[in-house]
C-alpha cells in the first residue's frame, strides 16, 4: 500500500482520489495530498535520509511519489551558508543563506519540477505545460526534455530576455501571451481544460507540484543538525513556496525528524506587486491587482492561488512581510553579492531588501537564528542590473596606466531609478 492515500480538500476536508485534479468538486477548494503518516513514520529516518540521493529525492519519504524512476536532473541538496559578513551588516547574530539558485536551471522550480513530472509520468500524460513568471518556464522545459514528453509554456511578454533565451534551448513551445502573468495563468488553464491528457504543474497537478518545495525546509533542518531555524523569509509570488516551508517544518516535527519547533516565517514581495505581503501587513483580506509593474517580474503574480494561505501561514506563525521597492531591491542584490558572493536575481534581491526591513522594524530580534532564501540566480536577468553597474574604461596596456586607474576610488554601483519594462 502507498503511503499516499489520495487528496484532501484544504477547505472541506472531502477526500479524492489521486489524479490530475486541482480543485474539489464539492466546494471548489483546492486540494493537497494525503499522506499515510503511520507509513512515513515507520519508514522515514535521519539515518535513512543521510544515506539517500544528494537531491531532493533524499526526502523521498515525505513525497507524493510512486515510482522508482524519478526525472531527476539533481535538484536540491544545496548549501545553507553561515552568512556572517550579511549577518553583521544587519545587525544579526546567526544568519544564514540557503543558496537554490545553483540548481540545474538556476532555480528553486527545479525542486517541484522534478516532483511534477515525475508525477506527470505516472498519471501517463501526454505532454506538460505550466504558466510561468520566467524561472518555472526553464525548469520545466528541462525536466520535460528529461522525461521525453513535449512541453507548451504560457509566458508574460515582458519577461526577461536571458530567461526566454535559457527556456527556448530545451526545446518546448513558448506561447507568450499579450498581458501579465495573471493572464497567461488563466489561458494556460483554459487549455489544461480543453487537453485533460496534459500535466499542467501549477494546474492540474498543483498539489503534488507544491510538495517538491517542502524540501527547503528539510534541508535547512537537516544543514542545522535537525533543529528547525527560529525565522525564515521567503520570497512569495502566488504564495506556494511560502505555504509548502511552512508545511515542511510542521511535518518534520510530526515525523518526529526535529524537536517541537516554533519557526516564524516571514515573506517579502516588491513594492510594485505585493497582494500577501499587504494583507499581512493590514492583516486583512488578500485584494487581487489587475495591473502591477516592478522589475520583480519573477514574483509578479497579481491574483495569487495561494495567497490567503500564504497569509494565514505567516500571521500564525507570528511573522512578518516586507514590501521593499525595486531600488532596495537592486541594492540588495549587490550587497548579497559583495557580502557572501552569492549572485542572486530580483526575487533574492526582494528577500534580502525584506529580511532588512524586518530587522529595522523589529519583527526579527537580533539574536533569532535566521535563514534567508535565496532562489534564483542572478545571470538570469543581468538587463536589470545594466543599469546600476558601472563598467570602467578601458586603460592602455602598461602598468603606469593600472597604477593610475586604482589610485582613485572605483565608482560605486548604484541603483538609479527604474521603470519595470525589461528589454
Ligand atoms: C526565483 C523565485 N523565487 C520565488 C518565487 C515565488 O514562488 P511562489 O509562486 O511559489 O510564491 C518564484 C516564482 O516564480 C521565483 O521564480
Ligand atoms: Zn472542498
Amino acid at each position: 500500500m502507498s503511503r499516499v492515500l489520495g487528496l484532501v480538500c484544504r477547505e472541506c476536508k472531502a477526500e479524492v482520489p489521486p489524479g490530475m485534479v486541482n480543485t474539489c468538486t464539492r466546494c471548489f477548494g483546492p486540494l493537497e495530498v494525503h499522506y499515510d503518516w503511520e507509513k512515513v513514520q515507520e519508514s522515514i529516518s535521519r539515518e535513512k535520509i543521510a544515506r539517500g540521493p544528494h537531491s531532493i529525492w533524499r526526502y523521498e519519504d515525505l513525497l507524493p511519489v510512486e515510482s522508482a524512476e524519478k526525472v531527476d536532473l539533481g535538484a536540491g541538496f544545496k548549501k545553507l551558508h553561515r552568512a556572517r559578513n550579511l549577518g553583521r551588516a544587519l545587525g544579526l547574530r546567526e544568519l544564514y543563506v540557503l543558496d537554490d539558485s545553483v540548481n540545474p536551471t538556476y532555480s528553486f522550480k527545479d525542486r517541484v519540477t522534478s516532483v511534477a513530472v515525475t508525477k506527470a509520468l505516472e498519471f501517463g500524460a501526454e505532454a506538460v505545460g505550466c504558466a510561468s513568471t520566467g524561472n518555472l518556464a526553464s525548469a520545466v522545459a528541462a525536466h520535460a526534455a528529461k522525461a521525453g514528453l513535449p512541453a507548451y509554456i504560457f509566458i508574460p511578454e515582458s519577461i526577461e530576455l536571458g530567461k526566454i533565451v535559457q527556456m527556448l534551448s530545451y526545446g518546448p513551445r513558448i506561447i507568450p501571451v499579450h498581458g501579465n502573468y495573471d493572464d497567461a495563468n488563466r489561458l494556460a488553464s483554459e487549455v489544461a481544460d480543453a487537453h485533460p491528457t496534459w500535466a499542467f504543474v501549477n494546474i492540474n497537478i498543483r498539489p503534488y507540484y507544491t510538495e517538491g518545495s517542502k524540501t527547503l525546509a528539510f534541508e535547512v533542518a537537516e544543514q542545522l543538525d535537525w533543529q528547525a531555524p527560529d525565522h525564515v523569509v521567503v520570497p512569495m509570488a502566488s504564495g506556494a513556496l511560502l505555504c509548502a516551508i511552512a508545511r515542511g517544518f510542521q511535518q518534520l516535527e510530526q515525523v518526529g525528524l526535529t524537536p517541537e519547533n516554533h519557526t516564524r516565517i516571514s515573506g517579502a514581495q516588491p513594492s510594485g506587486c505585493a497582494p500577501i505581503a499587504r494583507a499581512v501587513q493590514t492583516r486583512g483580506d488578500v485584494v487581487p491587482l489587475r495591473t502591477y509593474e516592478t522589475i520583480v517580474h519573477s514574483l509578479a503574480i497579481g491574483n495569487p492561488a495561494d495567497g490567503p494561505y500564504a497569509r494565514d501561514a505567516i500571521l500564525h506563525s507570528r511573522g512578518g512581510a516586507a514590501i521593499p521597492t525595486d531600488e532596495e531591491v537592486l541594492e540588495a542584490i549587490h550587497l548579497l553579492a559583495r557580502t557572501e558572493g552569492i549572485f542572486t536575481e530580483p526575487a533574492g534581491g526582494t528577500t534580502v531588501a525584506g529580511l532588512q526591513h524586518l530587522v529595522e522594524n523589529g519583527t526579527i530580534e537580533p539574536d533569532e537564528r535566521v535563514v534567508l532564501y535565496a532562489t534564483g540566480n542572478g545571470l538570469k536577468t543581468q538587463e536589470s542590473l545594466t543599469r546600476t553597474i558601472h563598467i570602467p574604461a578601458s586603460i592602455r596596456p602598461t602598468v603606469g596606466a593600472f597604477e593610475a586607474m586604482v589610485s582613485s576610488p572605483p565608482p560605486a554601483n548604484t541603483p538609479q531609478k527604474t521603470r519595470g519594462t525589461a528589454w
